[in-house]
């Protein structure tokens, strides 16, 4: 299986011979390393609803024929815009043929913003992604605060883990490295950072200062084979 990072929450995984992008902000992403236009995906799973990381989903989806898999209020709402859409929610999972999905708890909002319309559109809670495939697993913590429930996620035994570190939206450096320690993966990936002025960090430091020798700084396009 091939894991990479695209910059912002931007995570590609390939497995089982299918493309999946999590939370795909591309265009307006001045970190990521990917084109809207030309990426592959045949499945994007989404954490929750805010633009930033729904980001190109409708193009990327209808372009493709992919699936979206997301919590229920926003699979719902993105299905109306005409993508195949698979709706699931926290505590659940599904076994699909590219490997097995769970939601997660994440402490943070979820709402879809138009702009134009000066319209926000609740689309439900937001999620972490537990994704299970070839005997790995990955952990994406979406958008959240520090909660002491991630403790729970300890039994899953996660080879990777994709925690936002950039501060004011979600945890910063001092909780994200809490929550690293109580999740236990092998390795920590610091995301959601760097894309905005307000959410600047340093991911060396972060990763640095994570026990265990489990701090993984990637840049964009950066790949790890599990
Ligand atoms: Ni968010
Ligand atoms: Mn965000």
């Amino acid at each position: 299986m091939k894991v990479s990072f695209h910059g912002h929450s931007v995570v590609k995984i390939e497995t089982n011979g299918k493309t999946i992008l999590i939370d795909p902000f591309i265009n307006g992403n001045d970190q990521c390393d990917l084109k809207a236009d030309d990426v592959k995906a045949d499945v994007i799973l989404l954490t929750h609803g805010h633009n930033d990381h729904v980001g190109d989903t409708v193009d990327i989806a209808k372009r493709n024929d992919a699936l979206v898999v997301a919590p229920f209020e926003l699979a719902t709402y993105l299905g109306w815009k005409g993508v195949n859409t698979h709706p699931m929610h926290i505590g659940g999972a599904h076994e699909f043929d590219f490997g097995r999905v769970k939601l997660t708890q994440a402490f943070h909002g979820s709402a879809y913003t138009d702009e134009e319309k000066q319209e926000i559109i609740y689309t439900g809670m937001p999620s972490g992604i537990l994704f299970f495939a070839e005997g790995k697993t990955i952990y994406h913590a979406g958008d959240t605060a520090l909660y002491s429930d991630m403790k729970l996620l300890e039994k899953y035994r996660i080879d990777v883990a994709f925690l936002p570190i950039g501060d004011n939206f979600t945890m910063g450096p001092g909780d994200a490295a809490v929550a690293a320690e109580w999740i236990g993966a092998k390795k920590v990936v610091p995301v959601h950072y760097n894309t905005f002025p307000v959410i600047e960090q340093n991911p060396d430091a972060f990763a640095d200062a994570l026990g265990n020798d489990a701090g993984h700084v990637m840049r964009p396009g950066d790949e790890l084979e599990l």
